[in-house]
């Protein structure tokens, strides 16, 4: 998708007229002040969405859009992902509600990941809006997929170069232990809100190849493409995979390339599933949290 011209103007100005961006860690995540985000110009879209593909993840305070309103948002980043395993509102099906309950045990997307990566055209982008939030905790996790590639050693870099991952979906998860299951054996158990909105994927396809090594659309930048969806490498045995995955996603979520974001009512972030993976902190047990997410249709990877 090529990025819409307002955005390269805003970069290549290399300044803001309309926002003000300040980060929150050194490796990615910023919060963007001064903006009404029911109310915008191109110009202004223009500019965050530069600071979106510089930053990786933007941060807004204190947002009020009703839901007709997040979609027209975000519909400037582009068209509607569906999530095909877990329905959307009922008025709003561009909507999924996720929600974690006093009682619950389980949040939804409690892992790292990046979102639809079993999907042979995985999701651009991801916005989510915070409706209900916890006294403290429920914080979600960011972590930079271009620095984690860049961090490789050259000898590492050579191995991973040509590799592909494959990716499942929900359903067909092979065994992971009770941290996920598939949705036939309580994906969702411990979240009766989610188990309930879980729907058959029918003829959509979830299981993928995708490079191991992506090279991002718009920056040109390459960055490590792995998540929890990811069961084995192509080609490779399980045994020779396994701990290959797993080195490379400890690597991944090292503590310097994170950012972590503490949610408010009205608190909006907005990540690019290209070059990130993030986790839902599930450490507020006894309170509520209801956030409005939808996610957008990205390219195949290359
Ligand atoms: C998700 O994984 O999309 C949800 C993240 C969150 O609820 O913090």
């Amino acid at each position: 998708m090529a990025t819409p011209a307002t955005a390269q103007s805003a970069t290549q100005r290399g300044k803001n007229r309309r926002i003000e961006v300040k980060p929150i860690a050194g490796m990615l995540g910023a919060e963007i002040d001064g903006v009404d985000l029911a109310n915008l110009d191109d110009e202004t879209f223009g500019e965050i969405y530069a600071a979106w593909l510089e930053h990786l993840v933007v941060f807004f305070r204190d947002q009020k859009l009703t839901p007709e309103q997040q979609i027209t948002f975000a519909k400037r980043f582009g068209g509607i992902h569906y999530h095909p395993f877990v329905k959307g509102m009922e008025e709003h099906p561009e909507i999924l509600e996720i929600i974690k309950e006093e009682t619950d045990t389980r949040a939804f997307g409690e892992v790292w990941h990046t979102d639809q990566m079993f999907n042979p055209k995985p999701a651009k982008a991801t916005i989510l809006y915070a409706k209900e939030s916890p006294s403290f905790g429920g914080d979600t996790m960011f972590t930079n997929m271009y620095a984690a590639y860049d961090a490789l050693s050259e000898p590492m870099k050579a191995l991973v170069k040509d590799i592909k991952t494959w990716s499942v979906g929900d359903r067909k998860k092979l065994s992971q232990g009770d941290k996920m299951g598939s949705a036939e054996k309580g994906r969702y158990v411990g979240n009766e809100k989610m188990a309930a909105k879980v729907q058959d994927p029918g003829d959509l396809v979830t299981e993928s190849a995708h490079p191991l090594v992506r090279t991002h659309p718009e920056t040109g930048r390459k960055a490590l493409y792995l998540g929890n969806h990811v069961q084995t490498l192509h080609g490779f045995k399980s045994a020779e995979a396994k701990p290959l995955i797993d080195y490379l996603q400890a690597h991944s979520v090292f503590p310097e390339f994170t950012c972590r974001f503490r949610w408010e009512v009205g608190s909006m972030a907005i990540w690019d599933n290209r070059c990130t993976q993030h986790r839902a902190l599930n450490d507020y047990q006894g309170q509520r949290r209801r956030m409005h997410r939808i996610t957008i249709a990205g390219d195949a990877p290359f």
